[in-house]
């Protein structure tokens, strides 16, 4: 069976953090609206420079601009035995479209993943969040720093940089704008029984083992 997956969570939440871990071991496509609009805006696209105005305060895409991207993305083969959508939908109108293209895709959803962490403790990681420039190895200097300081586990690079939506006003903003759509789409996906709750305001491997623990499941 493939795995068709949403991985859901509030910024911070740890979305790219366990999809990381996910396609080291499931034969998936990680596909991040929010990395692809940053790689939009890196290479100055045209969809990139529509993106910023939005990205840079941390508010929402529009959403014809976003469900476009993704269908394009989803109508590539590499999904054809499954793929891992991060942070995408999160409005009703984007869970209606994403619903509409996989069923003429044939390539149903089979879970949507909501990684559940108190809001309280999200501002605190993300304005500790750095990246490595090079191959995008997310760390954080409060609860998840590299083995050896200053040096990237995953490729040894040494430059990091901080994201231009991780300062605090645009923290703020991220939290409101998602937060208003939560319970919403939670209720969505429920309705449809593909909810699979996790507990992510653990450490990082004990919320993967659960992950894995429901992959392995389906
Ligand atoms: P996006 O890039 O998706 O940002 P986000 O939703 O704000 O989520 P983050 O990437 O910040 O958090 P994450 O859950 O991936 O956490 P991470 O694993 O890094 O979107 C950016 C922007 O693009 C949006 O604001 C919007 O403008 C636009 N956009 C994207 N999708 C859109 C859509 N569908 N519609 C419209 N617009 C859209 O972890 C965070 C930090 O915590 C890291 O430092 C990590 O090391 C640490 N950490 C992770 N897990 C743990 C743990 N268990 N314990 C302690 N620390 C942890
Ligand atoms: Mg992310
Ligand atoms: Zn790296």
């Amino acid at each position: 069976m493939s795995l068709n997956l949403i991985l859901m969570g509030l910024p911070g939440a740890g979305k790219g953090t366990q999809a990381e871990y996910i396609v080291k071991k499931y034969p998936v496509p990680h596909i991040s609206t929010g990395d692809m609009f940053r790689a939009a805006i890196a290479g100055k696209t045209a969809l990139g420079l529509k993106a910023k105005e939005f990205t840079d305060k941390g508010n929402l895409v529009p959403d014809e601009v976003t469900n476009g991207i993704v269908k394009e993305r989803l109508s590539k083969d590499d999904t054809e035995d499954g793929y891992l959508l991060d942070g995408y939908p999160r409005t009703l109108e984007q869970a209606d479209a994403l619903e509409k293209m996989t069923k003429e895709l044939g390539k149903e959803l089979n879970a949507v993943l909501y990684i559940d962490v108190d809001p309280s403790v999200l501002t605190k990681r993300l304005t500790a969040r750095y990246i490595c420039k090079n191959c995008g190895a997310t760390y954080n200097k409060l609860y998840h720093n590299p083995k050896v300081e200053g040096t990237c586990d995953v490729c040894g690079g040494h430059e990091f940089y901080q994201r231009a939506d991780d300062k605090p006003e645009a923290v703020q903003n991220r939290l409101k704008v998602n937060t208003k759509m939560n319970t919403p789409l939670i209720s969505y996906y429920k309705q449809r029984n593909l909810l699979y709750d996790v507990d992510g305001d653990r450490a990082i491997t004990e919320v993967w083992k659960d992950v894995d623990k429901i992959l392995g499941s389906l």
